[in-house]
């Protein structure tokens, strides 16, 4: 097993935003300058509108299971409109991170010292959200598996899914947020063609 390089207080889990140290580009570059900044690009434009899906889709996840659980739609409804929504969420988040790991935060660990450490809680991060699309890719099947006649096992089944949804929308939240906040200033401050040329 991988032995965490993160301060434990830093946990997806338990944290509510960066510490102050990695905040020092943010501070010039504040979330609300960032959409008229004439530095913003199309690959961080592009980036941050998959960060945005992620969001829709995570909240569309949690939508159809607590309509599932509440009882407004019935199992075989549920089962038939979240099993292709589900694989393509999933796919595209494995992707995404693959693309982060692999070609983003080696470029930005090389151009700012300063955000090793910020950059390396973001790789432990997909770490936690990747174990939790393990599970989820598990209850899923577990869900999508039950019979239809076996009632008490569509409500477990269906309860789990809730509970990790809801677990995954909460993980993918604090981390694109906090995954923002170093990548576009940094994107911001050195321009993005600059960036990746590294
Ligand atoms: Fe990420
Ligand atoms: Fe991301």
């Amino acid at each position: 097993m991988q032995m965490s390089k993160v301060d434990p207080q830093l946990s997806i889990e338990t944290r509510t935003g960066l510490p102050e140290e990695w905040k020092f580009l943010l501070e010039n570059y504040p979330r609300d300058s960032w959409s008229s900044h004439s530095n913003l690009g199309e690959h961080t434009r592009f980036w941050l509108s998959i960060h945005r899906h992620f969001r829709m889709m995570g909240s569309h996840l949690v939508a159809q299971s607590e309509d599932y659980r509440e009882g407004r739609v019935d199992g075989t409804q549920f089962r038939t409109q979240m099993a292709p929504r589900l694989q393509q969420f999933l796919q595209t988040l494995d992707h995404h991170h693959r693309i982060e790991d692999g070609v983003f935060f080696p470029n930005f660990m090389a151009a700012e010292k300063r955000l090793i450490k910020g950059i390396e809680l973001l790789e432990e991060d997909h770490h936690v959200i990747d174990a939790e699309v393990h599970t989820m890719v598990r209850v899923a099947n577990a869900l999508l598996q039950t019979r239809d006649d076996d009632h008490d096992g569509l409500k477990r089944a269906g309860e789990d899914f809730a509970t990790s949804s809801v677990r995954i929308v909460g993980l993918l939240d604090r981390h694109l947020n906090d995954e923002e906040e170093i990548v576009v200033p940094l994107m911001l401050d050195r321009g993005e063609i600059e960036l990746m040329s590294n």
